[in-house]
């Protein structure tokens, strides 16, 4: 029978290569996004690929309870039971004068941490005994406090302490928790960037990963690329005059 991945923040960047991925490999895809002529804009992109008839998009903006709701019933009662919910959907905003916003503060909360939270809150009991897969987008920033990172690193380290908890917790509901860190990767989103991203990889490298991750291995964790990330994980355990001196040394941070 034919599987089906319902992807949060789909019309764009790692979201929608993901999908495309996902459909090469004959899934049924639902992508949902803030956009609705976006998610219709990003279906025309890819009109000639096989499989084209299983991509479904839904307008759903995740900091709405109600849209979230609407839409995991839809999926569920209308397209298929939810195998895999990628839960990507984000807002990024660069702080490069790095000034304390608080609305930017606000934005991120309510996008990538609440947003989040609301999703989970409605699959949690839908996707109940089905062992079945519910993987948060986290960021390597998340690891630790990156300079002018204040609020979009904080909502990804919630996300990572979150995927933690819940890992254990939703054990004994049956649902499985993962969580996905890349490294830099080329989309919408990184190209706000001012600096140099150091071992940029494509969104089609990230989709690659994390098709494999999800559906051939066990792992809690998805990061990439390797290298990259594991010299982040290491940053994350290093005392703090040392984790400091090194910003110190690369930006005079
Ligand atoms: N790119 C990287 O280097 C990188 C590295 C680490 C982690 N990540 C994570 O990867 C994920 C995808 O990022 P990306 O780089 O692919 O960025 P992106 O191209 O900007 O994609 C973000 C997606 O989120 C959607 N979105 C934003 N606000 C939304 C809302 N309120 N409700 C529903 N959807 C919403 C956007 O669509 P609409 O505008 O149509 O709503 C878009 O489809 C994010 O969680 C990001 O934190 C990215």
């Amino acid at each position: 029978m034919q599987k089906t991945i319902w992807i949060t923040g789909g019309s764009s960047g790692i979201g929608f290569a993901t999908a495309k991925k996902f459909l090469k490999n004959n899934w049924v895809v639902v992508i949902s996004s803030s956009n609705l002529e976006k998610l219709k804009k990003a279906k025309k992109n890819i009109s000639n690929e096989n499989h084209i008839e299983n991509l479904h998009i839904l307008k759903c903006d995740i900091t709405n309870k109600s849209e979230v709701k609407n839409t995991i019933t839809f999926i569920e009662e209308k397209i298929g039971k939810i195998n895999i919910a990628l839960l990507n959907a984000a807002a990024y905003s660069p702080n490069q004068s790095q000034e304390f916003d608080i609305e930017n503060y606000e934005l991120l909360i309510n996008v990538n941490l609440k947003g989040t939270l609301y999703c989970i809150n409605i699959l949690k009991d839908v996707m109940k005994d089905r062992n079945n897969i519910i993987a948060i987008v986290s960021s390597p920033i998340g690891y630790r406090g990156w300079p002018t990172s204040g609020a979009y690193g904080m909502t990804k380290a919630a996300q990572l302490n979150l995927s933690e908890s819940l890992f254990f917790d939703f054990k004994k509901i049956k649902i499985q928790i993962k969580v996905i860190n890349p490294g830099f990767i080329d989309t919408e989103a990184t190209r706000l960037n001012s600096f140099k991203m150091p071992f940029l990889k494509s969104a089609d490298f990230a989709a690659d990963k994390i098709y494999n991750g999800l559906v051939f291995k066990k792992k809690f964790e998805i990061y990439f690329p390797f290298l990259v990330v594991f010299f982040v994980k290491i940053l994350r355990i290093l005392p703090y005059r040392l984790y400091f001196y090194i910003w110190k040394k690369i930006g005079n941070f």
